[in-house]
């Protein structure tokens, strides 16, 4: 078979401590078969901006653009840091990526391994998916601020929200509920509020559903969404939402099914006009970086994600099944194993 060329991007804090993990056990899965992989690394971040003042050069996302698929870690500083100013490398490095990219689908699977502990004393089965927006909403940068630090101040961030770019979202949310056991579609959004928005995504889903005829679907404001993942999380089969509650609701999704340490996710060009991006949901963790504390799991289910992406579902399957196995044998979610001790576990199990 043709190679498989992959660009990888590290970044800050944890990231290359969890991306290493990935690598090894991207290494191992495919050797074993016939499948050839080129890696190409790409220092990028908030530590290469301090040292060069670069964000993500057009030269350098020309170079991206040429791989099929790239590799995520986590980028930022700490929250307190202030050599950067908070959103430079979020919004120029991995927004840039996700908008020149077109990742229009945010795929952020959530499952609840069995033997793994949920903070929600009775969790019951969750195994759901959230199909977030990744190229509109309030995060394509459309706002201001005018007389910006006086007590006169006004700050604006436009959601956009285009009827091609809901539809298209909206369409892989129903086809990938269309091929799940329980075929049920819920839309998230706030349409009681954003009458503007909201009402496109509901004209959009009742448009949709009409092609799909076997798959169910339902409607929950946001923040009655947030109530269920508590109350009742296993209600949820495919949750599609905008870039903006996609983005909260799939870290409480991380915290009910045994933390953020284990929630994949893949920037998805399903057009495959450009490489998708594979990345764990958590950031680059100042608090434990450089310290072999962070747990690889995410990065690594990333990679399942992206082998998915790439057609080797065969590998992909046999990442997934590796991991499960590795964490419900785990004693406790946070055992005092490093970093790299729990990749070697998770490769050992795929001999
Ligand atoms: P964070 O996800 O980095 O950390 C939140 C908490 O989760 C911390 O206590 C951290 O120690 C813990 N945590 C995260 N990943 C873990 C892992 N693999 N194993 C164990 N514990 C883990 O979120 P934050 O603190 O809000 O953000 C830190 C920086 O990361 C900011 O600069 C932010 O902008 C950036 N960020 C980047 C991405 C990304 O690159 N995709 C995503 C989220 C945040
Ligand atoms: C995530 C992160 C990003 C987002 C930030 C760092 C831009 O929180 O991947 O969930 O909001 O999408
Ligand atoms: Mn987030």
């Amino acid at each position: 078979a043709n190679e498989i060329d992959i660009a990888v991007i590290p970044g800050d804090g944890i990231g290359p401590e969890v991306v290493t993990e990935a690598v090894k056990v991207l290494n191992y899965v495919t050797n074993g078969g016939k499948q050839e992989i080129k890696l190409t690394y790409y220092k990028l971040g908030a530590e290469h901006w301090l040292e060069t003042g670069e964000t993500l050069p057009d030269e350098t996302l020309a170079k991206i653009k040429q791989h099929d698929a790239i590799l995520f870690g986590a980028v930022g500083a700490a929250p307190g840091d202030t050599r950067i100013p908070s959103g430079i490398i979020e919004r120029e490095l991995l927004l840039k990526l996700r908008f020149s990219l077109d990742h229009f689908v945010n795929l952020r699977p959530s499952k609840l391994y069995p033997g793994i502990e949920s903070p929600l004393s009775n969790p019951g089965d969750i195994d759901f998916i959230v199909v977030r927006e990744g190229t509109e909403g309030p995060y394509v940068g459309n706002g201001g601020s005018v007389r910006t630090g006086t007590a006169h101040e006004i700050a604006t961030e436009v959601s956009v929200n285009t009827a091609y770019g809901v539809e298209r979202v909206v369409r892989d949310a129903f086809r990938r509920a269309s091929e799940r056991d329980r075929k049920h579609v819920t839309l998230v959004h706030k349409h009681n509020v954003l009458v503007n928005a909201g009402h496109l995504w509901k004209r959009t889903v009742e448009a949709v559903a009409a092609e799909y005829p076997e798959v169910t679907h339902d409607y929950l404001h946001v923040d009655a969404a947030t109530i269920f993942l508590t109350t009742d999380p296993s209600r949820f089969d495919v949750i599609v939402t905008d870039n903006l509650f996609g983005d909260i609701l799939t870290d409480q999704a991380g915290a009910i099914t045994g933390g953020i340490g284990l929630a994949a996710s893949g920037n998805i060009n399903m057009d495959r006009t450009y490489p998708s991006m594979f990345e764990p949901v958590h950031g680059s963790a100042p608090d434990i970086a450089g310290q072999q504390k962070a747990d690889p799991t995410a990065a690594i289910l990333s990679v399942a994600l992206m082998l998915d992406h790439l057609g080797l579902s065969e590998e992909a399957r046999s990442v997934e099944q590796a991991v499960e196995k590795e964490i419900t044998s785990r004693q406790e979610l946070t055992d005092n194993r490093t970093t790299s001790e729990i990749g070697d576990a998770i490769v050992a199990l795929l001999a």
